[in-house]
């Protein structure tokens, strides 16, 4: 009997279960973030696309425990990173993890350095937080991250002030900062949106050898799917606050299943298109107090929408292995008739 040996699965180095983050609008609590589950395995690069407002900075800010205080919170679910559940963490364990365990480069760099410190001492900062090493020993090592990210001259810049460094070289300085503590996590928020194209091209690559050197797992949150192209290994499509698709690269470009991811692909812009306007997808993402009350969330906007698309919510499910979709198109039992492709 030709019987197969079962793959052992790798544990996961982050499985998140059913995460619901919600923000308290008016005493009404509403969900960014709606039920999402994921997982991501050691040394693996997962991207998150989906266009503006549709949570992916909250289901990064959510793992991170970094929600605004006075109206975000996880509502349901479960974060568990390394064996351990982030989601009940107080903000004392937290600290232990958050740029030791896990790091994040926020989308915003100018705001997330502080103006009236020096480079280095922000670096440093992280260093001394985390490892038992003396302010001497911590100086050698902010010099040596800082060659390391590609920047010359690190003697010369950590004696400087963020306004006096150029985007790129600020990123540089966010990805040390970031990976100061070797993290087991990189959660990368747009890192490079800000930056011109060869400057882009610089950072990423930067990462992608930071990612294989420390045997890192990196969550890479981007509008661009070129970025995903080039960097990830798997993908996760988001829209308004839900997963709609996830699947490994090769097939999220060659056999794409979600309408919404069909869509997005076709708003890749072309080099050598006439136009020079982005075909984008019409009309937008609901805001979180408009989100549909009942169906899918992207109904309104698909173009092979039925009428039980408006009623009937779909569920992420597998629709060939490794690949999962939700999209009442290949759930034949709702639906009552085979797929329509
Ligand atoms: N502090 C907040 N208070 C209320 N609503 C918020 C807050 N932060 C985010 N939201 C809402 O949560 C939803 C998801 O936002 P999020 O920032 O995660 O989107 P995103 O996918 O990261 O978008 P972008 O690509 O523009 O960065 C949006 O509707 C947004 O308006
Ligand atoms: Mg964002």
């Amino acid at each position: 009997m030709n019987r197969k040996k079962a793959i052992p699965r790798e544990t996961p180095l982050l499985e998140v279960k059913k995460l619901q983050t919600s923000f308290d609008i008016d005493g009404t609590d509403y969900h960014a973030v709606d039920q999402i589950s994921f997982r991501v395995n050691p040394r693996q690069i997962v991207g998150v696309v989906g266009e503006s407002g549709c949570g992916k900075s909250v289901m990064g800010l959510s793992i991170m425990q970094l929600l605004p205080k006075e109206s975000g919170r996880i509502t349901a679910g479960e974060i568990i990173f390394d064996g351990f559940h982030l989601e009940n963490m107080t903000d004392s364990q937290m600290n232990k993890i958050r740029g030791r365990e896990i790091s994040m480069i926020f989308q915003e760099p100018m705001t997330s350095l502080n103006p009236v410190f020096t480079i280095g001492y922000q670096i440093q900062e992280v260093l001394l937080n985390h490892l038992k090493i003396s302010k001497r020993e911590a100086r050698q090592k902010v010099i040596a991250l800082l060659k390391s990210v590609g920047i010359s001259r690190p003697e010369k810049l950590v004696d400087e002030y963020p306004h006096q460094l150029s985007g790129g070289m600020r990123q540089r300085v966010m990805i040390a900062i970031a990976i100061a503590c070797q993290p087991k996590l990189l959660i990368a928020d747009e890192p490079t949106t800000a930056l011109d194209v060869t400057v882009q091209a610089q950072i990423l690559e930067l990462l992608k050898e930071i990612q294989s050197v420390n045997d890192m797992s990196i969550i890479m949150i981007t509008h661009d799917l070129g970025i995903v192209a080039e960097m990830c290994d798997e993908v996760i499509v988001m829209y308004a606050g839900n997963i709609v698709e996830r699947t490994d690269v090769n097939s999220l470009f060659y056999q794409p299943r979600h309408p919404y991811t069909n869509l997005l692909l076709g708003a890749i812009p072309k080099l050598a298109e006439e136009s020079d306007r982005l075909s984008s997808i019409q009309g937008m993402v609901p805001s979180l107090i408009n989100m549909p009350k009942a169906g899918c969330r992207f109904a309104n906007r698909c173009p092979q929408a039925s009428p039980e698309c408006f009623t009937v919510s779909p569920v992420l499910a597998e629709v060939s292995q490794g690949h999962e979709v939700a999209c009442l198109l290949y759930e034949t039992s709702k639906r009552g008739e085979g797929v329509r492709e």
